[in-house]
């Protein structure tokens, strides 16, 4: 709908915008180390005064030119000016740094200047809310970021930061501008600087919709959520070209740093969307869900979804044997507000799933082991990926909900050495940090370390319950009846039935929820189908909860 009304729009207005820019500006001159285009003359009128700022204003807006344009839409790409219009509300975007220029002398860019320097920066609102943009136009240099670019971008980004918004930078570059040399790669560190100062004040976002190589993926790696298009975009440290010639493998740009490997392989990005308006569209789904910075909560959604609803579909979710795998989305879906559930990083490291919904109107982070994919098994992506999932959350006042159906830390010397106790850590310490109301459900395995880990009592989980089919154990009984009953096994006429004894014993024992809860280490044990009632009843008690830790500059969590 948006969409073939702006197009429309779109025609109109580019339609006089060429009418403007049939009358060229004067050339610019060099004036104490910047250049201006001067006026149209000395002593102008007012109405050529207000002519020539139309004529400059409208350049600006043109970006490269219309062929250039043409050759953007070509490619299935929008325009920056295009990509705004579709993110902010309609009519607020509010331009700062239209008429900013380069300052470089070299290589004949002192005859090349384009007003706005290739990135158009500003204000506007999502849904009535505030927020800071900078679209990169590849049409303007293609996009490349020299010293004055990057500076538009800082500028943004302070502002950001002294009125608590979102910032949302929308990439398409082909990174420092050559012509500049270390002036660019000055402005790059400048914009890192303020990305690390906003980080845990104002969410910021990416989204990447064309090239984004070199260092410059550094920026959107620090920011809190990337989101990639399709076939149009891809990051990387190194191209193609320079890694034949290193590693001699052979790789395209899709492979190596487009959407599907960074969604999938590397976790580098967060969401995939298929054109730039539906990339666009996520970044204003996920501004709905989000504080505008780390003093607020996050805003109400309205439902119409009772908080008490018998969530009866769980009572037969758990599968008779505990092997067995069930699809733990099934039960967030069942239990946040309308079914609405959105997955972040969906498709790596799977063997865990987080996202955000509603409970009772509120904002929540879920965090959820995912039985059917490596039976729900921590590993070393899955820790990273929920831990900084956890710090998020923890950052923005977003409560976090923990599903638990975990065996444990994945077995291997591929875990081993890849650093899984570094990188489990890394969970444990992010939740335990965690000062944000914390609800765990153990829905069936909580083993081990793992047990600890997510979210447990003793990390200072607030509200901790189970499932009657919760197993809360150091171990499966299988394993432990081996190391505590080896000789007794050996040792008996009946070597399995000895064994299969033992092993009902610990089951009975241990495989369920109630040794925890007379510890009071579990809050209840609750039926499946109160799941709902019970979380959304925790949540509204514990939403004014206060926790502090000790005054320190900052933890030291293993990376
Ligand atoms: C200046 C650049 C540029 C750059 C592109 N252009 N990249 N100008 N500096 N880095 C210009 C081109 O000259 C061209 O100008 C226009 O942008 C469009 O480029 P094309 O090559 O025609 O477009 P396309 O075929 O789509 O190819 C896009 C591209 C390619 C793959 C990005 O341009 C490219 O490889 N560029 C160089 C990328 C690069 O190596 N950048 C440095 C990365 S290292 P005209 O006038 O013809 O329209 C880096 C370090 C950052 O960024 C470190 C930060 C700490």
């Amino acid at each position: 709908m948006k969409r073939d009304h702006f197009q429309q729009e779109n025609y109109a207005e580019k339609k006089r915008l060429r009418e403007h820019t049939d009358s060229p500006l004067p050339k610019a001159t060099h004036k104490g180390g910047f250049f201006v285009a001067p006026l149209v003359k000395p002593m102008a009128s007012t109405e050529e005064r207000l002519q020539d700022l139309r004529n400059r204003k409208s350049r600006s807006e043109m970006g490269g030119g219309q062929e250039r344009i043409d050759r953007q839409h070509k490619k299935g790409k929008l325009t920056a000016r295009e990509r705004i219009e579709i993110l902010l509300d309609e009519g607020t975007f509010q331009e700062i740094d239209a008429l900013v220029e380069h300052r470089c002398r070299d290589f004949g860019m002192d005859k090349d200047i384009i007003p706005g320097d290739g990135v158009v920066t500003g204000h506007g609102s999502i849904n009535g809310r505030e927020v800071f943009t900078f679209a990169q136009d590849f049409t303007a240099y293609g996009g490349s970021l020299g010293e004055m670019h990057g500076l538009k971008i800082c500028k943004v980004l302070d502002m950001a930061l002294k009125t608590g918004r979102p910032v949302i930078g929308l990439n398409d570059s082909g990174g420092a501008r050559i012509q500049e040399g270390v002036a660019s790669l000055g402005s790059y560190a400048e914009i890192f600087f303020r990305n690390v100062r906003a980080s845990g004040v104002v969410p910021q976002i990416s989204v990447i919709m064309g090239p984004c190589a070199g260092g410059a993926v550094y920026s959107p790696a620090i920011t809190d959520f990337v989101i990639m298009v399709e076939e149009s975009s891809y990051m990387f440290i190194t191209g193609p070209e320079v890694i034949k010639t290193v590693t001699n493998e052979e790789v395209n740009f899709e492979d190596l740093g487009g959407a599907s490997t960074h969604g999938a392989k590397s976790g580098v990005s967060h969401f995939s969307a298929p054109d730039d308006e539906s990339a666009i569209q996520l970044a204003r789904d996920l501004c709905d869900l989000l504080p505008q910075n780390n003093l607020e909560r996050p805003p109400d959604k309205k439902t119409s979804d009772p908080t008490d609803r018998s969530c009866d579909a769980l009572d037969s979710i758990m599968p008779d044997q505990a092997t067995k795998a069930y699809d733990v989305v099934d039960v967030i879906s069942e239990v946040l507000d309308d079914g609405a559930f959105l997955e972040v990083q969906a498709d790596w490291a799977q063997n865990i799933v987080i996202g955000f919904g509603h409970l009772g109107s509120h904002t929540v982070g879920v965090v959820a082991n995912q039985p059917k994919v490596l039976a729900g098994c921590l590993d070393i992506d899955a820790s990273d990926k929920a831990a900084r999932f956890v710090r998020f959350c923890d950052a923005f006042n977003i409560p976090i909900i923990t599903l638990e159906d975990v065996p444990g830390f994945l077995p291997g010397t591929s875990q081993e050495w890849g650093g899984i106790i570094r990188h489990g850590a890394k969970l444990l310490y992010a939740y335990a940090e965690a000062t944000v109301p914390k609800l765990t459900v153990i829905l069936r395995k909580a083993y081990g370390g793992a047990y600890d880990v997510m979210s447990s009592k003793h990390i200072r989980g607030d509200y901790n319950v189970a499932w009657p089919t919760g197993e809360l154990a150091v171990m499966g009984a299988d394993g432990a009846v081996e190391i505590i009953h080896r000789k007794r096994i050996s040792s008996a006429r009946n070597t399995e039935q000895e064994r299969q004894r033992l092993t009902d014993d610990f089951n009975e024992k241990f495989a369920n929820p109630y040794t925890a809860a007379a510890l009071g280490y579990l809050d209840d044990v609750i039926e499946p189908n109160q799941t709902r009632s019970k979380l959304c009843r925790a949540l509204e008690m514990l939403l004014d909860k206060e926790e502090l830790r000790p005054a320190r500059k900052h933890g030291n969590i293993p990376l």
